[in-house]
Order: structure tokens, then sequence, then C-alpha cells
């Protein structure tokens, strides 16, 4: 009973957060879980899939598209690379033109960061607009993403550069997407012996 009140508390607590995020466009899966304290912006969109998960302290300040099955560790921040202009000869960086005035508008105000499915970007990880993370990544706990990250690539360090590969094979790649594809997966606020993890049949 206790631990049902708890699980509806956690979804309550998501749906809240994600009330108070801004952007003008803002679509959001089912199946999502916010962790406490995110800072969720953009200057335009803010598109997060089905299945994802934040954890805490995630700080969004730049356009992005999060696909399906992301995972996304404590403290990531999703960042725009150039948010200021700080190469306005005589005025402080401080009040160089920022990527969120309407009056204004920057010409980076579409620039986003795309992450797409069965991603997961660890603990402490700055990425950068600009930057796509292809299907399948891992990026590293505490590393600085800047350039696109190839599709199952394992990224790491500052800047971020490829430290292995999340599959042995070709074919493994294959099989654990075509096994994704007619699986059926589920998360529940109840905790994690909760879940439906059933990945399908080739
Ligand atoms: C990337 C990660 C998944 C490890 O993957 P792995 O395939 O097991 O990699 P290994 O531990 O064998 O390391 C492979 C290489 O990457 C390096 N590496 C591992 N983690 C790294 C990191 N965070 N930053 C930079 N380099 C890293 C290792 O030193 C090793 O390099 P070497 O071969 O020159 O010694 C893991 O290090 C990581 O960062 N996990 C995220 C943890 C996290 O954020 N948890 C929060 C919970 S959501």
């Amino acid at each position: 009973m206790l631990e049902l009140l708890i699980a509806g508390m956690r979804r309550l607590a998501t749906k809240f957060r994600l009330s108070r995020s801004r952007a003008t466009t803002r679509r959001f899966g089912r199946d999502l879980h916010v962790g406490s304290r995110p800072r969720l912006w953009a200057p335009e969109r803010l598109e997060i899939g089905d299945h994802c998960y934040l954890g805490h302290d995630v700080c969004i300040e730049t356009n992005c598209r999060i696909g399906r099955f992301v995972l996304i560790a404590n403290r990531v921040a999703l960042v725009g690379r150039r948010d200021h202009e700080f190469r306005q000869v005589g005025v402080p960086v401080r009040f160089g033109h920022w990527v969120g005035s309407k009056r204004t508008p920057s010409p980076h105000r579409h620039d986003e960061v795309a992450i797409e499915d069965d991603v997961w970007v660890g603990f402490g990880a700055v990425v950068l607009s600009g930057v796509r993370i292809g299907r399948g990544a891992i990026v590293a706990a505490g590393s600085v993403v800047k350039d696109d990250v190839a599709a199952y690539a394992i990224v790491g360090g500052n800047p971020a550069v490829p430290i292995g590969q999340r599959f042995a094979s070709a074919t493994e790649i294959q099989l654990h997407e075509t096994r994704m594809a007619s699986g059926t997966f589920a998360s529940s606020e109840r905790g994690f012996d909760h879940w439906t993890v059933r990945p399908g049949q080739e």
C-alpha cells in the first residue's frame, strides 16, 4: 500500500517537473521519469520520447530531441554551445546577445542536441548543441561531448573520443535491434523489480 502511494507520488512529481519546463514546443512521451531539481528550458523545442529516464539535477538549456529508451544520468547537462555572443567588440560577454532573446532572434536559436534511441549518457556528462548521439551509443561519466557520436559507440573524456564499442559485431547489433523492436518494455515507479523487460524473438 505504502509502495503504491510512493509510486503515485513519483509519477506526480514527474508531471509537475515537466509542467515547469519551458520551450515553445514541448513533447513528452509515455513512461517517462524525471528526477528532482531538473532545469528544462529551450529557446524552441524540448522533445523526449517514450520510456526515458532523466536523473536528478539534469540541466537542459538547448533545443533537444531525445528518442526512446534513453537513460540520462544525474547531473547531465545539454547546453547551447553558442548561447552567448562573445565576439561583439565592446560588449561585455554578460551583455552579449543571448540565444533566448525574442526581440532579436539569434542565428543559433535552432541549434539542438539530438539523442537517438537506446542511449546512455553517464553521470555529469556535458553535451554541447550541434551534437547528434547515434542510436545505442554510451557516453562515459564526466565526458564533454562536442562531436557527433556514432551508433553503438562508447565515448569518453574531454573532449569525448571513442573508447569502445557496445557490442562485439554488426550481427549482435542486428540481433539487439530486432529483439528490441519486437519486445515489450515498461518501467514502474514501484521500482526495477516491477518493470516489464521482455525482449522479442528473432
Ligand atoms: C563507459 C563505461 C560504461 C565503461 O564502459 P566499459 O566498456 O566497461 O569500459 P572500460 O571500463 O573497459 O574502459 C574502457 C576504456 O575507457 C576508459 N574509460 C572508462 N570510463 C571512462 C570515463 N568516464 N571517462 C574517460 N575514460 C573512461 C577506460 O579507462 C578504458 O581506457 P583504457 O583501455 O585506455 O584503460 C563506464 O566507464 C561509465 O562511464 N559508465 C557510466 C556510469 C554512470 O554514469 N553511472 C550513473 C548511473 S545512471
